[in-house]
């Protein structure tokens, strides 16, 4: 049914012509993803924690409906190495309802509401082998019991790691600015060196005009008329 829906606008977007084409199928794509995915869920635009061992971490999620929920099952998977740990699960009956949450982790604790669509979990104490994938699943009864799901990435870090990345960020652009200074300084050096070169020999040659001027005129023009000479000869 849907998928037709799509198909239809597309075809009505294709009967007009030019720009209007591209926008018609951009919007049938949009009701079509808006129809396929009456159920949204996220973590986010950064899908991703980096946090030291030790540390206490939000494992984000929200859900969006447009057509409402009723009875919404959403769970927590961990990714241990393609095998998945369930670490929590529930039903939120009705919209703004506060679910019952099981909780099969002994250091994950619910945090989200139903009053924000927010279904997030917290995972205390985290140690290295808490790193990797956490899976935010949900379904709702009222589209057919479609899955929807997102991941986040969870990264465990010795304390130093991230302070180390920002000096090396700063140690690794101070460094770049000062060879730049230097290059900048050497090429500064070369063309100064050039255009100064140039203008000694314009000067020189200044000199060697006006020597010879002062040469005709204190009457040494046979050393002149030799160097001529020679070259003809
Ligand atoms: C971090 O991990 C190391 C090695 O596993 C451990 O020795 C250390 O106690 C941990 N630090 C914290 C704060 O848990
Ligand atoms: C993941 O599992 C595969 C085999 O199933 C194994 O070869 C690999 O070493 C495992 N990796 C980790 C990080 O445990
Ligand atoms: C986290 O660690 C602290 C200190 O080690 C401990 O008191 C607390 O109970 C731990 N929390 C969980 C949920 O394991
Ligand atoms: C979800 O709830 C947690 C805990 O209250 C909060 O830290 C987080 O910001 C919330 N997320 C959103 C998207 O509202
Ligand atoms: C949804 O996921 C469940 C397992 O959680 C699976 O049994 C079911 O087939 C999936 N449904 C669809 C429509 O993919």
């Amino acid at each position: 049914m849907e998928p037709r829906k799509s198909v239809g606008s597309f075809l009505r977007g294709r009967a007009r012509s030019g720009d209007v084409v591209h926008a018609g199928l951009v919007i049938a794509l949009l009701f079509g993803v808006w129809y396929t995915q009456a159920l949204e869920v996220s973590v986010g635009k950064i899908n991703f924690v980096e946090a030291k061992n030790g540390s206490t971490v939000l494992l984000p999620c929200t859900y969006h409906s447009c057509i409402g929920i009723s009875n919404l099952y959403f769970n927590w998977h961990y990714n241990d190495n393609g095998t998945m740990i369930k670490l929590c699960e529930a039903v939120i009956p009705a919209e703004g309802v506060e679910p019952n949450v099981k909780i099969t982790h002994d250091r994950v604790e619910f945090v989200g509401t139903s009053k924000a669509n927010n279904i997030s979990i917290r995972l205390w104490n985290i140690t290295f082998e808490d790193e990797g994938e956490y899976i935010c699943f949900a379904r709702n009864p009222k589209e057919k019991h479609r899955n929807h799901s997102a991941i986040f990435y969870l990264y465990v870090v010795t304390e130093l790691k991230v302070v180390d990345k920002t000096l090396k960020v700063i140690i690794s652009s101070i460094v770049g600015a000062v060879i730049s200074a230097l290059i900048l300084a050497m090429v500064l050096k070369a063309v100064l060196f050039v255009v100064l070169s140039k203008a000694k020999e314009k000067n020189k040659e200044c000199l060697v005009g006006s020597s010879g001027i002062d040469n005709t005129e204190n009457g040494h023009t046979g050393s002149k008329a030799d160097n001529k000479a020679t070259p003809k000869a």
